[in-house]
């Protein structure tokens, strides 16, 4: 007895099986209730003799452990091998592919330079660390202008001139720098205003500027080039409206509200009940700001206009908080899949 059970063990600790039928041939052979090997020692038990029962008894549990370790090891390496072998279920569904979406800010700007490539402008971008020149002096800021205080600006370092763009007005600046006229320029980018962070106001944020200089260009180019801009954006229902405004490279100057395009202008909670929704300035460059840039203000007139692309994000897909453009998180990022742009 103690023989066979030496001879099983061996057999057992060297079996291998290379498909699950053998796999199950061994189980059948060694753990089968009715007549399998360990059942048939289990029986020889109490004919073998009281002195060695103790050593049998470990030795049959022994074959036992052996065994079914044997089965589960062999059963594991067999599966892995089917999924290493590309012995795959062809009938599995497929994982689809994850497809990412453009940011909203992203989509959005290139709608608004699309419209303004189609009226010949041209997109022209500059850096995001500029001086007080271009951002300030040659846009006729006042020395004393609010703007260009420590509240407002970043500078980068102290008692120089060296500060991030607060406005994308500095590419058109460079543009002038460039180029004679005519001249018509849109120039996106990034720009950064100390301000506390919250829904409504970030201290990053995009805007959109256009230039447009030529002889005789007159504020009724201005009116009609923005309308087709509002249109072609909004919807063929949008209408816009000026109010008188103020800034200091620009005279004069406007601020431009569209027809709320969610209550189609009878008033809501978006638009406050106006029917209204600022989404830009604008004005005619002032003639300091031409003359300061080596363009004869008595032969050309231009105009200029400059947008937050956030804001215009906001008003077009409903964005209620700016601090989502910021974050990254997917829950909000995939909802712009299906905009291709
Ligand atoms: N640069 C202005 C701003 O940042 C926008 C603007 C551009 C206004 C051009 C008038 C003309 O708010």
């Amino acid at each position: 007895m103690q023989e066979l059970t030496k001879k099983l063990i061996a057999e057992a600790e060297s079996f291998t099986a290379n498909t699950l039928e053998q796999i199950e041939e061994f189980k059948i052979r060694f753990t089968s209730k009715k007549n399998g090997e360990l059942t048939k020692l289990f029986n020889e038990f109490k004919n073998v003799p009281v002195d060695q029962k103790k050593e049998f008894g470990q030795q049959i549990n022994k074959l036992k452990e052996i065994v079914n370790e044997k089965i589960n090891t062999l059963k594991e390496a067999l599966e892995d091998q089917n999924t290493e072998t590309g012995k795959l279920d062809l009938s599995a569904p497929a994982d689809s592919n994850t497809i990412g979406s453009r940011h909203p800010i992203s989509i959005v700007r290139n709608q608004i330079l699309d419209i303004f490539k189609r009226l010949g402008f041209v997109v022209s971008e500059g850096p995001e660390i500029e001086d007080d020149w271009h951002v300030f002096s040659a846009l006729n800021f006042p020395d004393e202008h609010p703007a260009r205080d420590m509240q407002d600006t970043f500078f980068l370092e102290r008692n120089t001139d060296v500060l991030l763009r607060t406005h994308t007005s500095s590419i058109q600046i460079r543009v002038m720098e460039n180029q004679k006229p005519p001249i018509r320029t849109i120039n996106p980018g990034r720009v950064f205003r100390n301000e506390a962070i919250s829904a409504r106001a970030h201290c990053i944020f995009h805007q959109i500027e256009g230039l447009y200089i030529d002889e005789n260009v007159s504020f009724a180019d201005l009116k009609q080039t923005l309308l087709y801009f509002a249109q072609e954006f909004f919807g063929a229902d949008a209408k816009i409206r000026l109010r008188p405004s103020y800034f200091p490279f620009t005279e004069p100057s406007a601020e431009v509200d569209v027809s709320c395009s969610l209550c189609g202008g009878k008033g809501c909670k978006v638009c406050k009940g106006t029917g209204w929704l600022e989404i830009l300035g604008c004005g005619m460059v002032d003639p300091n700001v031409l003359e300061a840039n080596g363009i004869d203000s008595k032969k050309y007139t231009g105009f200029a206009f400059g947008m937050g692309i956030e804001r215009i994000t906001m008003l077009k897909f409903g964005v209620n908080d700016l601090r989502l453009y910021f974050e990254n998180d997917v829950r909000f990022l995939k909802q712009f899949k299906s905009v291709i742009q």
